[in-house]
């Protein structure tokens, strides 16, 4: 136990149990030694460590570390309260006496925040890469399906002619601003707590500036009180997989709507699918679905832990140890969906015809007409209007565009001539666009190859 000294009683042992952090918190073993590691190798280079002290602690730590890796030790969760004072513990064992000289000047509670932020630190590097896999596995796909025709939607009702490369493309920018921000969160925790203490720094002359340069920081944080009350990156965290889990969700929604039988459109692999245990002819998109489903998950530990921090008065309390489940939680969710989603469409096949001659001629065209008479110099909302009236007269004749004449055309007004019929065709729709960001198929070929540049 890390603090006897006034007490006369054990904790409760069912108060240990409650309270307990070591079922989740052994997820920071690694960096709570390599904290461990510095804070040591400063305590030396100020003369409260003697050499020796300093290379049995290092010594001891290192080999709590290996011995934890190679699964030839583990702490027993009934018995601690936290990881922290699971490896000191651990560290009397093999060392003795001198384990009792690291805590010196640090507290748990600068302790908790800095293996938090290095945990993190590292998360962010590592969804980062993930993100960019999947990013690439769209851009593949984009490559191959440049002209392959799907319908673009608003309000889910079909609005213009889009291709299958032009909607990935759509995900690979969302997935640059999630980049965005796990680089702003790990970019942003650039000052090590350490040496903060229980809340007020130290008597000692605890060198902060060495032990941030010895884990990768710029600076010490520049207050005692702040850097031990603080968890705004654990939320900036926690809204980032959020926002990458909502992403995923909706491309997993569109995944499910393409795998019905009405789109048949996209065809997953065996391998992320399963059957139903009544029906004998159901494949089921449930890896689509879990996604779907998980990312109300990820958004509960968002609210729920801004909850826990709304009216939690400076500096440390035990409330902050709720930190951990929702954080660990979300981010082994948002890694764990990343991948599956990177491999579930890139063994995915697509139906590159599916919309080819159901498109031809399709009413999601009347934007292309009202545009061709912009062209002839007629004023946009009166362009607007005579399409309208197109669309009506085609519609209670139950025709479209492909079956429609010129004289149909005619017949609502007198500009069209045989040139407007060229509208009617899906893929000199696409052909047509001049926008930069637009579904034109060179514009989307050079955007491919833009990101491919970037990415890969
Ligand atoms: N397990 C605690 C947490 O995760 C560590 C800090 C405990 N500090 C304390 N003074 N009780 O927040």
């Amino acid at each position: 136990m890390l603090w006897g000294g006034r007490f006369k009683e054990k904790l409760n042992e069912k108060a240990l149990k409650f309270s307990s952090s070591l079922k989740f918190d052994i997820n920071l073993l690694q960096e709570d030694i390599e904290g461990s590691i510095a804070h040591a190798e400063m305590l030396y280079s100020i003369r409260i460590l003697t050499k020796d002290e300093a290379d049995k602690i290092i010594g001891g730590l290192k080999k709590i570390s290996e011995d934890w890796q190679n699964k030839s030790w583990q702490p027993d969760v009934e018995k601690f309260e936290d990881v922290h004072s699971a490896i000191e513990s651990r560290l009397y064992e093999l060392i003795g006496k001198a384990a009792g000289k690291l805590h010196t000047g640090r507290s748990r509670n600068d302790q908790i925040t800095l293996d938090l932020i290095l945990w993190i630190k590292k998360r962010c590097t590592l969804i980062v890469d993930s993100i960019n896999e999947l990013q690439k596995t769209l851009l593949e796909k984009s490559s191959i399906h440049i002209e392959t025709l799907i319908p673009g939607y608003t309000h889910f009702q079909r609005a213009q002619p889009i291709s299958l490369a032009f909607h990935f493309l759509a995900y690979v920018e969302m997935l640059e601003r999630d980049k965005a921000r796990f680089e702003f969160i790990k970019n942003n925790l650039s000052q090590s707590p350490l040496g903060s203490g229980a809340l007020a720094g130290s008597t000692l002359p605890l060198d902060r500036n060495l032990t941030a340069q010895k884990l990768g920081f710029e600076s010490p944080t520049g207050n005692a009180l702040d850097s031990v009350s603080n968890r705004d990156f654990v939320l900036d965290y926690l809204h980032a997989c959020s926002v990458g889990m909502m992403h995923l969700s909706r491309l997993s929604e569109e995944i499910i709507i393409w795998s019905t039988s009405e789109w048949n459109f996209i065809k997953l692999s065996d391998s992320f699918t399963t059957g139903s245990s009544l029906m004998p002819q159901k494949k089921n998109p449930d890896m689509a679905e879990l996604i779907r489903g998980k990312t109300g998950r990820v958004y509960g530990n968002y609210i729920g832990f801004a909850s826990t921090m709304k009216s939690l008065p400076l500096s440390y309390n035990r409330d902050l140890q709720e930190d951990k489940e929702p954080l660990f939680d979300s981010s082994f969710t948002y890694e764990d969906s990343l991948e599956i989603m990177n491999e579930m469409i890139s063994t995915a096949e697509f139906n590159k015809d599916r919309f080819e001659k159901e498109l031809q001629g399709d009413l999601s065209l009347a934007t292309d007409l009202a545009d061709w008479l912009v062209l002839k110099d007629v004023p946009f909302r009166e362009a607007h209007k005579i399409v309208g009236n197109v669309v009506a007269k085609l519609e209670s004749e139950g025709k479209n565009f492909s079956s429609a004449s010129l004289d149909d055309l005619k017949s609502i007004s007198e500009i069209f001539d045989e040139s407007a019929l060229k509208c009617f065709d899906m893929q000199s729709s696409l052909e047509n666009k001049k926008t930069f960001g637009s579904p034109n198929l060179q514009i989307v070929k050079e955007r491919i190859n833009f990101l491919k540049q970037k990415l890969f």
